[in-house]
């Protein structure tokens, strides 16, 4: 679904200049960088197989996401990004997916500002595309909040 080819940032020498532009950018790689670290512990957490894979599912997103936004940061700079986990990660699933819920729904709005912003269709068309991953991502997160697993302590009591 990614667009792989690579571009030219010559064509596109206004982008050098754009500082605020690229600080958004490592800000996306710092948010993607954390999100792939706390999934990976969220996933442990899962109370089913199912929200396990659906959750690893989801990391697989973030890590295309991280290396096309990497990509993107080393052709416009010609340096590596610095990586900073911007968050820790909560000890408990419901914890964890509910910061998640917020993070991917509030990611939404910040990928489509930066694919506003950039004058670059393949930085356009990259950050727009994840930006339609992270509304289905918080969309998942949030049917996970809605519709808790019950554990089998309590379904065993019932009867
Ligand atoms: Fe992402
Ligand atoms: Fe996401």
């Amino acid at each position: 679904m990614y667009i792989n080819h690579s571009f030219h940032l010559s064509h596109y020498s206004t982008l050098q200049n754009d500082s605020r532009l690229i600080t958004e950018i490592q800000r996306a790689i710092n948010d993607e960088y954390s999100a792939i670290l706390c999934y990976k512990e969220l996933a442990k957490m899962a109370p089913t197989q199912e929200e396990r894979q659906h959750i690893l599912e989801i990391r697989k997103d973030e890590k295309r996401h991280f290396e096309a936004f990497h990509q993107i940061y080393m052709s416009l700079t010609g340096t590596s990004p610095t990586l900073t986990q911007t968050e820790e990660c909560k000890s408990t699933y419901r914890a964890g997916t509910l910061v998640a819920f917020k993070d991917e729904q509030e990611t939404v709005d910040f990928y489509l500002d930066i694919a506003d912003k950039s004058q670059n269709p393949f930085i356009q068309a990259t950050f727009q595309r994840a930006a339609a991953d992270e509304q289905n991502h918080a969309v998942w997160f949030l049917f996970f909040l809605t519709n808790p697993h019950k554990n089998h302590t309590a379904r065993r009591t019932s009867f």
